[in-house]
């Protein structure tokens, strides 16, 4: 399986602002979404074929309160209300992960808040095509 991670603060982000001011997070900072219904972040992923991957997103919720999102695979959305649930603090990361088909190239990956807490801080999304990984059998 091939893992490739898309950056959050590199992505297309729509009612959202990049920051860095809560550890923890991988490259040089994470999303914070507004506070609001429809704010989202899209990634553009490549896929080396058409096939089953495992999307993970990492994220933080210092809030006590759950805060969904639809995820949505070129434009369809694959996954409605995935809790991203309070993490403890804002530097306490968790990830959370579905699995999709991804088409062979060019695809993208919605992450979109759907309430009125916008979403979680977002650092990144891991891409694992093929599955999951595991011992051959030789
Ligand atoms: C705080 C926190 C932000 C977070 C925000 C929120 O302001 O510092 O990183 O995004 O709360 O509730 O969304």
């Amino acid at each position: 399986a091939t893992t490739t991670a898309y950056q959050a603060e590199n992505a297309t982000i729509t009612n959202g602002a990049v920051e860095s001011n809560h550890a923890g997070y991988t490259g040089t900072g994470f999303v914070n979404y507004d506070n609001a219904t429809g704010s989202s972040v899209q990634w553009s992923v490549t896929a080396a074929a058409t096939g089953s991957a495992t999307l993970s997103i990492k994220f933080a919720n210092g809030a006590v309160t759950n805060r969904p999102m639809d995820i949505a695979v070129n434009g369809t959305t694959v996954a409605s209300g995935v809790a991203f649930n309070g993490t403890g603090a804002w530097t306490t990361w968790q990830e959370t992960s579905l699995t999709a088909t991804l088409n062979a190239g060019a695809n993208t990956v919605r992450a979109t808040a759907t309430t009125a807490g916008g979403g979680p801080n977002v650092d990144k999304l891991t891409v694992v095509e093929g599955g999951t990984t595991g011992p051959s059998m030789a």
